[in-house]
């Protein structure tokens, strides 16, 4: 066994967890070194259904986050006895998914006499953008459950200045996605389906809010009025769903950047970093590298592997708070600890405290 008390955090093999939403996922860490990553996704039973059905998605994880962990240990060439840590996404999330997750993660450590670290989802996203930009800098946050500009003001330290006021940009990119029968996930199948396409048609001359506020409903409705308008006449071409795609990407990035870049100039921050499933978007970088080039500002993006969910970000996560000592390895009373659905971006696990 490796356990030495006097060990430091950054020195310790962590068994990161991650069951927020459709993805079983566990991966191996030695400080930032990555020794496995591995994702189960369960896109093609939730797709069917045209989006994420929480009770499939507990019973799922269930099932497979035994063999996803085996995996990673096994590529890791390690065993349970190696373990030191585990780091466990409780919050935000499906209740019933995080559950899961959870109780296995308990479970684990409990037995291995080893430490459980929670960590927030979101600043799990974020933490991601650590290995390459150190706080203070500005973050735009965009998944399939969140939309917000964060100050990112230490490892441990989050300030959110926006969030949306109603759905969220990934949410947004699926229900649209829906309406043209694309598929689940809508994010990726939409990029893909506008690429060389022309952005041809204004959503914003319908929709009651503008991209000067971060919102997405009415950019929503317009859309899939639109959308259901044309279906109506009949058939929509190829043509036709590609320009639709491209207009609403283009809309919905617009909302988005004009946000970050008013919340950045308003602050003074010249570092900008992109994080969530949302962020594996191209156009979506590419927009916010030209604008922050012509501002004399900098964009950090994710690598694609970490921006939709992964336990990676769960263990950077981990290590980069326990770096710094924000967080104590030897929480007595982690039995206790509960899943939180609605856990703000700004909540650390407090009783982990020093
Ligand atoms: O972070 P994530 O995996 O899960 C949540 O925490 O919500 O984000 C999933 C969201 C989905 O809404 C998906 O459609 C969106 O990220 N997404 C994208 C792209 N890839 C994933 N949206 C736009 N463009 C993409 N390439
Ligand atoms: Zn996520």
């Amino acid at each position: 066994m490796l356990t030495t008390p006097s060990k430091k955090m950054s020195e310790k093999i962590i068994l990161a967890i991650e069951t927020s939403c459709d993805e079983t996922a566990a991966a191996v860490y030695c400080g930032t070194n990555e020794l496995s990553s591995i994702v189960n996704s369960q896109i093609e039973i939730h797709g069917q259904f045209g989006g994420v059905v929480p009770e499939i998605a507990s019973r799922n994880h269930l099932m497979m986050l035994p063999h996803v962990v085996k995996q990673a240990l096994l590529k890791a060439n390690l065993v349970f006895q190696d373990l030191e840590c585990i780091a466990c996404t409780f919050g935000a999330g499906l209740q019933g998914a995080l559950l899961t997750g959870l109780s296995y993660a308990k479970a684990l450590a409990y037995s291995l006499n080893i430490p459980l670290i929670p960590i927030n989802h979101i600043q799990a996203h974020i933490a991601t953008n650590f290995l390459s930009v150190l706080p203070p800098f500005l973050c735009l946050v965009v998944s399939g459950g969140h939309t917000s500009i964060v100050e990112v003001l230490d490892f441990d330290k989050f300030s959110v200045l926006s969030s949306t006021a109603d759905d969220a940009m990934g949410e947004c990119f699926d229900k649209v996605a829906r309406v043209l029968n694309l598929g689940y996930p809508g994010g990726p199948s939409i990029e893909k389906a506008g690429q060389g396409h022309k952005a041809n048609i204004n959503f914003f001359k319908n929709a009651r809010t503008k991209n000067s506020v971060l919102s997405f409903s009415g950019l929503k409705t317009a859309s899939v009025n639109y959308i259901r308008q044309r279906q109506s006449d009949g058939k929509l071409s190829e043509q036709q769903v590609g320009n639709i795609c491209a207009s609403f990407s283009k809309a919905a990035i617009e909302i988005v950047v004009s946000n970050t870049f008013k919340y950045a100039k308003q602050k003074s921050y010249k570092s900008i970093a992109l994080a969530g499933g949302v962020a594996a978007n191209k156009d979506l970088q590419a927009s916010l590298i030209e604008q922050a080039t012509q501002q004399g500002m900098i964009v950090h993006c994710p690598q694609l592997k970490y921006c939709t969910d992964n336990a990676a970000m769960v263990a950077l996560c981990c290590h980069f708070q326990n770096a710094h000592n924000y967080m104590t390895v030897n929480n007595p009373s982690y039995l206790n600890l509960n899943v939180e659905s609605n856990l703000s971006i700004e909540t650390m696990y407090k009783h982990c405290k020093n």
